[in-house]
């Protein structure tokens, strides 16, 4: 099939339901300025985040990889009042440039970047007793995608929903020869969900405006302690 279908009708989707206002479109062109890889959600994405955020009535929003905060700006914005998000990203130019978008966005006071290792900061959340996220969406680095999640989990209350993007990686997971470090990532990720009885998770396989892919999608089951 033709895939050109696939992104005119993403795009026929997101004309309907996830229009993208100025805001959000000068962050793909920040990126392109800063020579930053346009690893962004694509604006239907950055809807379903919202719309799976509404559902579990999302206060406190944990993010893994900000790149330049256009994920982070769509979930914000499905943030009532008091909510709070906090966005962790390695790269302090990435972090810079996403905190710039995240102000003209008008979500400073929501948003929270902390510049670092993801594996170094969750630990001290746990440590620090931080009160439970709602909502958490694992975007960084794929190779500890499993430590990411058993951290978010631990993070977690029953009912918090979890989504891991870029889990499929154009069908490449289906290869039990890989030696790509991100599809070996993914791969542990997805075979750990077999066995994993703290959560009730499917996988969406997407198409669309960015390559073939998928998302992890999981509600945190009552946690036996
Ligand atoms: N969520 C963003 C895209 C994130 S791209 C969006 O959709 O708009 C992945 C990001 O993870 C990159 O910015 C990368 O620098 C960051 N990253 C990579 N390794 C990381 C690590 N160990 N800890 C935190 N962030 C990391
Ligand atoms: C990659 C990372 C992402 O978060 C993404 O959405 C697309 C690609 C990557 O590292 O290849
Ligand atoms: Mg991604």
């Amino acid at each position: 099939m033709d895939e050109k279908i696939f992104e005119r009708v993403d795009n026929y989707i997101s004309d309907i339901s996830a229009q993208e206002d100025k805001i959000l479109s000068d962050v793909i062109k920040s990126l392109a300025e800063e020579n930053i890889p346009q690893m962004s959600v694509s604006a239907n994405h950055g809807k379903l985040l919202q719309v799976l955020m509404i559902s579990c009535n999302a206060k406190r929003v944990l993010e893994l990889g900000t790149l330049g905060g256009y994920s982070t700006i769509w979930m914000a914005r499905a943030l009532p009042s008091n909510g709070k998000l906090i966005s962790l990203e390695i790269d302090k130019h990435y972090s810079d440039v996403a905190k710039r978008n995240i102000k003209n966005a008008g979500l400073s006071e929501k948003v929270d970047i902390r510049v670092g290792r993801a594996l170094d900061i969750l630990p001290t959340f746990i440590e620090k007793k931080e009160e439970p996220f709602d909502f958490i969406f694992i975007d960084a680095d794929k190779p500890p995608y499993t430590e990411y999640f058993e951290l978010a989990i631990k993070l977690s209350r029953e009912g918090t929903i979890i989504v891991c993007d870029n889990v499929i990686r154009e069908g490449k997971v289906l290869d039990d020869n890989s030696s790509d470090e991100k599809v070996l990532g993914v791969q542990r990720l997805n075979e750990s969900l077999r066995k994993n009885k703290n959560v009730t998770a499917t996988i969406l396989q997407t198409v669309g405006v960015k390559e073939h892919d998928g998302m992890v999608v999981a509600v945190v089951n009552r946690l036996s302690k």
